[in-house]
């Protein structure tokens, strides 16, 4: 079967996570790319693309039909997780969203509760609220993972990407986990050390802008330090 597709860094490192034989949800689908290349290459069971918009979906079952893979990837109109839970995902995606969008999808799915699935989260806003989200409604973070912007991006980003479970109990987050997000990372050391180093002058441009308001609360900037202490130790340690 022949397909000329070729994913980005980002989706590249989101297809990493999906298991061998899964039944993948890729919410959000748009032209359908992940699932097209998953199937296409007999990494998946078989596939369902999912999109909220007429004309993502449209996108989809062209990539779809020109790859030849009607059989194996199914296209559906939704918003987030609604209806899917009756093709019996193993493995989701939700790639290229807000993080706001992303936690919208995940409370309005109440069957999202086994163990067994696993969400490969690829949040483009809103990274630590999401993962305070995730540690207080019991989805246990396994890995996660950074992905480097390609020439369509801006300068130098870099994409996270949050590998999770749901159905645990709920999970306290430090501060400096919430901060830095590099739990159980499998990225190369030379891109953590660029994340961490952007986080820290992040949150040192947030103490110095801090220090210099009149009215700021102590106990806000200690905390902020204690941070920032946290995230220049694990700078240094990678
Ligand atoms: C920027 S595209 C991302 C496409 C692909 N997942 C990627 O990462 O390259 C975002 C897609 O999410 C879809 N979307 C936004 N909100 C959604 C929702 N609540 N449910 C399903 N799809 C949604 C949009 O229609 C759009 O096609």
């Amino acid at each position: 079967m022949g397909i000329s597709i070729r994913l980005d860094g980002r989706l590249s490192v989101c297809a990493k996570y999906v298991r061998r034989g899964a039944v993948l949800a890729d919410i959000g689908t748009d032209h359908a790319y992940l699932p097209a290349v998953l199937a296409a290459e007999g990494r998946i069971a078989r596939a369902i693309a999912a999109d909220i918009g007429e004309g993502p979906c449209e996108n989809a079952e062209k990539t779809i039909k020109s790859a030849g893979l009607g059989d194996m990837i199914t296209v559906i109109r939704t918003d987030g997780l609604r209806g899917v839970e009756r093709y019996s995902p193993t493995d989701i995606v939700i790639a290229g969203m807000g993080g706001e969008t992303i936690m919208s999808i995940l409370s309005a799915a109440d069957w999202l509760d086994s163990h067994d699935i696993r969400l490969i989260l690829q949040p483009m806003t809103r990274q630590a609220d999401l993962w305070r989200y995730l540690c207080e409604n019991g989805y246990e973070i396994t890995a996660t993972d950074l992905a480097e912007g390609d020439s369509s991006a801006p300068a130098g980003k870099i994409y996270e990407i949050v590998v999770c479970s749901p159905g645990g109990g709920k999970r306290e987050l430090s501060d400096i986990d919430a901060a830095l997000r590099l739990y159980r990372c499998a990225a190369p050391a030379r891109l953590q050390r660029l994340f961490a180093a952007r986080t820290l002058s992040y949150l040192d441009e947030s103490a110095s802008g801090l220090a210099k308001g009149k009215n700021t609360d102590p106990e806000r900037l200690r905390r902020l330090d204690f941070i920032r202490q946290g995230v220049r130790e694990k700078l240094e340690s990678l």
